[in-house]
């Protein structure tokens, strides 16, 4: 670390916080559309506009408005949309096998995107949640998560989304081994360019629960994830964890949840110096907005500034659901 030898008041910081132009001349980080990707869920059945109650201003939408709401963010300039579908009761088993399904909601959503906004890209979600009446992210036996058969599912999975046309699959499913057999099925299947964005440091959080309402599995959800997701009390394992997705072939890891993870984020992009990701998850943004609504934050000013931070612990690319309110925003002050 440089050490000034300098001090008050010959140094006094303060003169390069006097006016708007140093404190744009001396910004460090900057936070642009292009860090941007929004998360998005998908319903089967026509002009369906469904609310999310505890996350305002997130909808699930039917592929007839879907589709233009990404053609939204792509005109706003956000590069990437992460696709979520969610499913009727009757289409889920406890297998989730509707998950390898070539013609299911996610691969029919993936093709409507790329045949209408070609030019935006879309990271899937690769996990079986969604699709299980138990609402866990893999095969349960005993009550136990099992792991390679779980894995075989997940790697059916990720080739049908690929074939539909997904850009990057993107395994949240916390198995182990999973990043490795979906790259050699991939290579093998003819999607060498596939990217994978392995959700390599995802950790059994408080933060998920208005997901679980958007995507309908949380009254399904007996128990809790934790003997596959990861503990937050550590901070080395999530280096293990991405040294090994990395070696079993991830384009990009990420880190979920953000804000309270943010240690994460740092240690994994200095240590790696990969592309690497955050999720700023669903019950983070559901405390801005009902911190907002109260009339104790200023939502636009407290999104920019989290994911400002983001920037700051140094990732490369932020899923959060206030990605078109912040693209707006930044074009507006550019
Ligand atoms: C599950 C999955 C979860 C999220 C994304 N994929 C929740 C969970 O692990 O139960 C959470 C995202 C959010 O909270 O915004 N595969």
């Amino acid at each position: 670390m440089p050490t000034s030898t300098q001090s008050f008041p010959r140094t006094r910081p303060r003169r390069n916080r006097v006016d708007g132009w140093t404190r744009r001349l001396m910004a460090e980080n900057r936070l642009s559309v292009d860090d941007l990707i929004w998360p998005v869920f998908a319903v089967d059945g026509e002009n369906q506009r469904q609310p999310i109650a505890s996350m305002p201003g997130v909808e699930r939408l039917s592929l007839d408005l879907l589709v233009p709401a990404v053609a939204q963010a792509r005109d706003l300039g956000i590069p990437c949309v992460a696709l979520f579908p969610v499913l009727p009761l009757d289409r889920k088993d406890p297998e989730g096998r509707e998950a390898g399904n070539p013609d299911n909601l996610m691969c029919r959503a993936i093709r409507a995107i790329k045949r209408e906004v070609p030019d935006i890209g879309i990271l899937g979600d690769v996990a079986l949640d969604p699709y299980t009446s138990h609402g866990h992210d893999g095969i349960v036996k005993d009550g136990y998560v099992l792991n390679e058969e779980t894995v075989e599912a997940l790697v059916r999975q990720a080739l049908v989304q690929a074939e539909a046309g997904c850009d990057i699959v993107a395994p949240s499913d916390m198995m182990d081994g999973r990043i490795g057999a979906i790259r050699d099925a991939l290579e093998g299947g003819g999607h060498s360019l596939t990217c994978i964005c392995a959700y390599a440091a995802k950790y059994a959080s408080a933060f998920y629960g208005p997901f679980r309402e958007a995507v309908q599995t949380g009254g399904l959800l007996k128990g809790d994830k934790k003997t596959y997701q990861m503990d937050a009390a550590n901070s080395d394992e999530a280096l293990r964890e991405v040294a090994l997705d990395i070696a079993e072939g991830a384009d990009m890891v990420m880190v979920k949840p953000g804000m309270p993870y943010l240690d994460i984020i740092r240690r994994v992009k200095d240590e790696f110096r990969v592309p690497t990701f955050a999720y700023h998850v669903s019950g983070e943004y559901a405390m801005l907005r009902a911190a907002s609504a109260n009339g104790w934050l200023n939502y636009d000013a407290a999104l920019l500034e989290t994911l400002l931070g983001f920037k700051r612990a140094g990732t490369d690319a932020v899923l959060t659901y206030g990605a078109v309110d912040a693209a707006k925003l930044l074009r507006e002050r550019s």
